[in-house]
Parts: structure tokens; sequence; C-alpha cells
């Protein structure tokens, strides 16, 4: 049987739902990786940063346009040392992201 992996970003905390900001306990990637663990079965990893962004979705925002106008690459907390036990790996995060802000830059 293929071994799969997800890595995922996902942002809990205040977040627009259905056109107003609410407090939310699961970011909709993380919900998406369980998802995919429970269709098909699959190692799960998170990625998260050292510094957390703010609970604050507008004050998060902000951190994000600075660290992309700086070219930032934020620590990462936890680091994947060996991916080759795998067949399939997903990569999944938020659209918004576009995959250029440094914490979640492939
Ligand atoms: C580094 C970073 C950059 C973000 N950039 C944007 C953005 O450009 N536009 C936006 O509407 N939301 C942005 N957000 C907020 C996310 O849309 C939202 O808080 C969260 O990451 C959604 O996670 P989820 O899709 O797992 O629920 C950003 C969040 C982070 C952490």
């Amino acid at each position: 049987m293929a071994k799969n992996l997800v890595i995922y970003y996902s942002r809990k905390g205040e977040n627009y739902v259905n056109g107003s900001l609410k407090q939310i306990s699961k970011g909709n990637t993380e919900v998406v990786a369980e998802y995919i663990k429970d269709a098909v079965g699959a190692d799960l990893f998170e990625v998260d940063t050292v510094k957390p962004y703010s609970e604050s979705y507008m004050n998060c925002i902000d951190e994000a346009k600075k660290e992309l106008q700086q070219n930032a690459r934020p620590e990462i907390k936890n680091e994947l040392t060996d991916i080759s036990q795998y067949d399939n790996i997903v990569i999944a995060g938020p659209c918004c992201l576009s995959l250029t802000v440094g914490s979640h830059a492939a």
C-alpha cells in the first residue's frame, strides 16, 4: 500500500468565516488535511512558525505583508528530515498565501 504524507500549514484563531471575522479552533487547511488522512491514509506534518503570527486577523495580514516586502524566511518549529519513505506527498496551505511568504515557501 502506498505511503502518503500531507505537509500543511493552517491558521486557527481569528479568521473570516462567511464574510465576517470569527474565532476558529481549526483552520480550513487542517480540516482538509484530516479529510485526506481519513480518505486514503496519510501521515500529517504541520508546518508552524517559531514566532506565532498574531491572533488578530488584521494584524496577521500586516505581519505577512512586512515579511513579503522583506523577503523574510521565518524560522519554522519542526523539520522533516527524511521523506524517502513516502510514495505520495501533498503540500497544502491557505490559497491566499500564494507560496511567496517565507514560512510557506517550498
Ligand atoms: C503568512 C500569512 C499570510 C497571509 N496572507 C494573507 C493575504 O494575503 N490575504 C488574506 O486575505 N489573508 C491572508 N492570511 C490569512 C489567512 O487567509 C488565514 O488567516 C489563514 O491562514 C487561513 O488558514 P486556513 O485556510 O487553514 O483556514 C495570511 C496568513 C498568514 C499566516
